[in-house]
């Protein structure tokens, strides 16, 4: 075949789904049982949008951006992330000035180097909490993502926290770490020297040896963060060290330049290299960065197919599976109003009708195949009787004759 999916953008078949939709499932009964809200934004944002919010000097907008000129001319994008479409959905909306807790879901899309963990079309669920300054927001949202990795019985897991500070502590520490490195230009690693100017925080979490040598040395974050965020950290870890593990890691500043305050990150070693399944923090300038009025926001995302391997929840195994088999000459119009009144007693259980003119046997073969509990079969000797064959699937294979309303009563009651 010579039509390939694209580098980085798997098919999910209906095999994979299946765990899909329990993890979805999941999320959204956790997000909800702290009274958020859904969201639904585009996935064409105009790509303004995410230099003004995600930055010039993230990977993200600089790289990774599928960005393209619409038929107008203006240059258009598939959404990275969701916190910046939400933001500017909110001031469109006019509604600053309310507070909201949201949820959303969906497709986001990074032109990456694809690998183990890492796509070019992605998945995030996330959360934003807007209006709700910093305190009590940084733990409720750190109790939902204990709460939500409990419901997916992921039980290896950390958090690594860390506090970016206000502007000012950002400023201060940039131009101290800017002069410590800049006779040492010749050892840092190229990719370090252009964060130097664009963003120099961001070569604290360099990937590369000769950098953090030199960091080792280097004036340290932490000693410019004044003591209030310092006591807000300790008291974190404090609070849920007895349900989690997690710990104050001074190296994570997160790849998005739009950060000030609380940033975290959920990491598991058996993810490998693309170790981390969540990632979140404070972001209180944002909206006014784009236009609106002050708004406080935090929020998290959370890369499903990285949790997605780290579940331990077994397919859901209660939902019965009924085939609808059908033999020889039928009435069809008639054969289906049945399996129609069927659905409709029912919802909650799966009629799959064959809609086939094979034997019993290979119906039969069929069914056991796709492990159905149960069959209902209709052929020309049930037809004359007016009844309908009930049979059990499993092992006994107990089977009887019922009339419709007795066939009708037991699918309900299934
Ligand atoms: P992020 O850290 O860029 O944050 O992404 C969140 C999560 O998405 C990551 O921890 C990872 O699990 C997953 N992810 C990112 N890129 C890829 C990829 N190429 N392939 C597979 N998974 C990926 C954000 O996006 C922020 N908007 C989170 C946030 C919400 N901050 C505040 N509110």
């Amino acid at each position: 075949m010579d039509i390939q999916s694209l580098r980085g953008m798997p098919d999910l078949f209906p095999e994979d789904l299946e765990k899909w939709h329990i993890l979805e499932k999941t999320l959204s009964k956790v997000f909800l049982s702290c009274g958020t809200k859904e969201i639904r934004t585009p996935l064409l944002e105009s790509t303004e949008l995410f230099n003004r919010s995600v930055g010039n000097s993230s990977d993200i907008v600089n790289k990774e951006l599928y960005s393209f000129l619409d038929r107008n001319d203006k240059s258009i994008s598939l959404r990275p992330e969701g916190s910046a479409s939400v933001i500017r959905a909110i001031i469109q909306k006019k509604q600053e000035h309310e507070k909201h807790k949201l949820w959303y879901q969906g497709p986001m899309f990074r032109y990456e180097r694809p690998q183990k963990g890492r796509f070019r079309q992605f998945h995030q669920a996330g959360v934003e909490y807007l209006g709700y300054e910093e305190g009590l927001s940084e733990y409720e949202l750190i109790s939902m993502v204990i709460q939500l990795n409990q419901q997916l019985g992921i039980k290896k897991y950390k958090i690594k926290i860390n506090h970016l500070g206000d502007k000012d502590t950002k400023e201060n520490f940039c131009n101290a770490l800017k002069l410590f490195l800049e006779p040492h230009l010749d050892t840092l690693h190229e990719k370090d020297v252009a964060r130097l100017e664009s963003n120099p925080l961001r070569i604290l979490d360099s990937k590369e040896e000769s950098t953090q040598n030199l960091l080792a040395k280097a004036p340290r974050f932490q000693d410019f963060l004044s003591e209030s965020p310092k006591t807000f950290l300790t008291n974190i870890v404090q609070h849920f060290t007895d349900q989690c593990d997690i710990a104050v890691d001074s190296s994570l500043v997160r790849g998005l330049d739009y950060y000030t305050g609380l940033v975290f990150e959920v990491v598991s070693e058996d993810l490998g290299a693309q170790d981390a399944f969540l990632g979140g923090g404070r972001y209180d300038h944002l909206s006014k960065e784009l236009g609106g009025k002050g708004m406080e926001a935090i929020g998290f995302a959370i890369g499903l197919e990285r949790i997605i391997d780290l579940m331990q929840i077994q397919p859901l195994q209660n939902v019965q599976k009924v085939a609808f088999i059908t033999v020889g000459e039928q009435d069809q119009q008639k054969t289906y109003k049945i399996a129609h009144a069927l659905r409709e007693a029912n919802l909650g259980v799966i009629l799959d009708a064959f809609l086939s003119s094979a034997t019993l046997k290979s119906q039969l073969k069929r069914a056991n195949k796709h492990e159905h509990h149960f069959a209902i079969i209709i052929g020309e000797e049930e037809r004359e009787l007016g009844k309908y064959l009930w049979k059990d699937l499993s092992a006994q294979g107990d089977q009887e004759l019922l009339h419709f309303e007795a066939l009708i009563d037991k699918y309900k009651n299934l």
